[in-house]
């Protein structure tokens, strides 16, 4: 049953993610008849507004950001109508109150989405578990950041673990939210020609890069203690890599999976002393141009520190420690301000153990399957085929093997990553959501990383906007003989 009716309770609903995004998400999950008749929204933020001025706020951000055609007036009307609006402080109990009373006649089960900075998470737990919101089949969401290192995410685990079991604690990445990343496990287990090559014998390494266009958007204070390494890597990225990296899962079930992932960032090798200053790189952008358009650099910001020696660029070599993987490096690189935005996976396959065309040609004479998550979502697998034409002899050619999803499927939209993941929690899925043995096994990696730049004093490299990073970045793969996949 792809329904399930619940009471959603948005704390922070007038704040930035759930103005952009999850009000949004939730008119096309409503579009799609994926929202149960009897599902109800509760807004809840410090602001004083009743519940025709919440339906306002809705309304007015689904026109901004809906376009025109995607918006149909009977199913605005519906979705509005769902709609409520409690004014509360989130570290007093009186709003909680409310809540409990506003939704006590009914015995749908509560799902309480945090957009909320994660330093009133532990308020908001304890203050529903105060008026008795906090019993099974409810459930809880959290936003990102879980901290900013294993001890502060750890703090905030162990108070909303004293309200909240973790089988009714769903923690958000919205990578895991994407289609394409989900497709991750549909194409390596549900296609043995996958399968049976994914390993150290065929697989000679692994590319990850998430490039963004965009700079720090207005979001420099927030961004500046925090850093591509902690923003990007700690969570997207090192997702992106399970996916990749993991064994088989027993079946889909969430834990199944979780487990497996689990073991992936057990097994990363640890980075200090000489692995870490040859196999990582951090970056901060100078001002440049990006299509032809002046940028300014990171330190030229509104807002900005000049003394920042926060990195807007990472790029790492990582390894995994484990029969599957030995000895195949997991090239990882994201910063903003590059020249475009690109998510993309490559898994570069081994060259043939025994060649026998020209010598000149080697390169092409190996497979590559390029998995783009965004933009133009789908697969290329680059394979190696015999030049036409009688002048040719045997001279080889690299062609594509294509499957773009949005041409392939007929879609008109792909849907966004939080449609997918509030539709996971309504129905009670815990799969695409992060566990709390992942988030911390993820911080130690990190928080290692960190400390190691903190104690070598280096300023990060700069990078001039609009380019894809420090030379050194360079350096790290060609090193090996490799390089970084030119089609990004
Ligand atoms: C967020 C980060 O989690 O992901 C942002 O905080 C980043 O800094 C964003 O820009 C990227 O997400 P997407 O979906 O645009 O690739």
């Amino acid at each position: 049953n792809s329904q399930h009716a619940c009471n959603l309770a948005l704390f922070g609903a007038m704040g930035d993610l759930s103005r952009r995004k999850l009000l949004k998400a939730l008119y096309y999950l409503d579009r799609a008849s994926l929202l149960h008749a009897d599902t109800r929204i509760i807004g809840l933020a410090r602001n004083s507004l009743d519940d025709q001025g919440f339906k306002e706020v809705a309304i007015e951000n689904l026109q901004r950001f809906v376009p025109t055609s995607e918006l149909d007036d009977t199913i605005l009307q519906r979705f509005v109508a769902r709609l409520s609006y409690i004014a509360l402080d989130m570290t007093e109990i009186t709003g909680y109150q409310l809540l409990a009373d506003h939704i006590a006649a009914d015995s749908k089960p509560m799902v309480a989405y945090m957009a909320t900075p994660p330093s009133v998470f532990g308020d908001i737990c304890a203050n529903l578990d105060k008026v008795g919101l906090s019993h099974l089949p409810n459930r809880i969401v959290l936003e990102k950041p879980l901290g900013k290192d294993l001890s502060s995410s750890q703090e905030i685990n162990d108070k909303v673990a004293e309200h909240f079991k973790e089988q009714q604690i769903y923690r958000i990445d919205h990578y895991l939210g994407k289609e394409t990343v989900q497709n991750l496990i549909a194409l390596r287990f549900a296609n043995n020609l996958f399968g049976s090559q994914w390993n150290q014998n065929h697989i000679d390494h692994v590319q990850i890069t998430v490039a963004e266009e965009v700079g720090v958007e207005g979001r420099w204070s927030y961004y500046d203690k925090s850093g591509q390494m902690r923003d990007m890597i700690q969570n997207h990225l090192l997702q992106l890599l399970c996916l990749i990296a993991m064994d088989p899962p027993y079946d889909l079930s969430a834990d199944s999976i979780r487990d497996e992932k689990l073991k992936v960032l057990r097994a990363l090798k640890p980075m200090t002393g000489e692995r870490l200053s040859q196999n990582s790189v951090r970056g901060q952008y100078v001002a440049g141009t990006q299509h032809g358009k002046a940028v300014p650099g990171y330190l030229e910001e509104e807002g900005a520190n000049l003394q920042s020696t926060t990195e807007t660029f990472v790029a790492l070599k990582a390894e995994i420690g484990n029969w599957r993987w030995a000895g195949v490096p997991f090239y990882l690189r994201t910063g903003k301000r590059m020249p475009s935005k690109v998510s993309e996976i490559i898994i570069q396959f081994r060259q043939q153990p025994h060649y026998i065309f020209a010598p000149d040609q080697r390169n092409i004479a190996s497979n590559k399957l390029i998995i783009r998550l965004q933009p133009d979502e789908g697969m290329t697998l680059q394979i190696a085929t015999k030049d036409q034409g009688l002048d040719k002899g045997m001279r080889l050619r690299s062609g594509p093997l294509e499957l773009n999803f949005s041409e392939a499927f007929k879609q008109d939209r792909i849907p966004d990553a939080y449609e997918r993941l509030l539709l996971e929690v309504m129905l009670g899925n815990q799969s695409l959501f992060v566990r709390r043995d992942e988030v911390e096994y993820a911080w130690r990696w990190v928080d290692q990383i960190i400390q190691g730049w903190e104690n070598s004093n280096e300023p990060p490299k700069k990078y001039q906007a609009g380019t894809w990073g420090p030379v050194s970045s360079i350096a790290l793969i060609s090193r090996d003989g490799r390089s970084w996949n030119e089609d990004a």
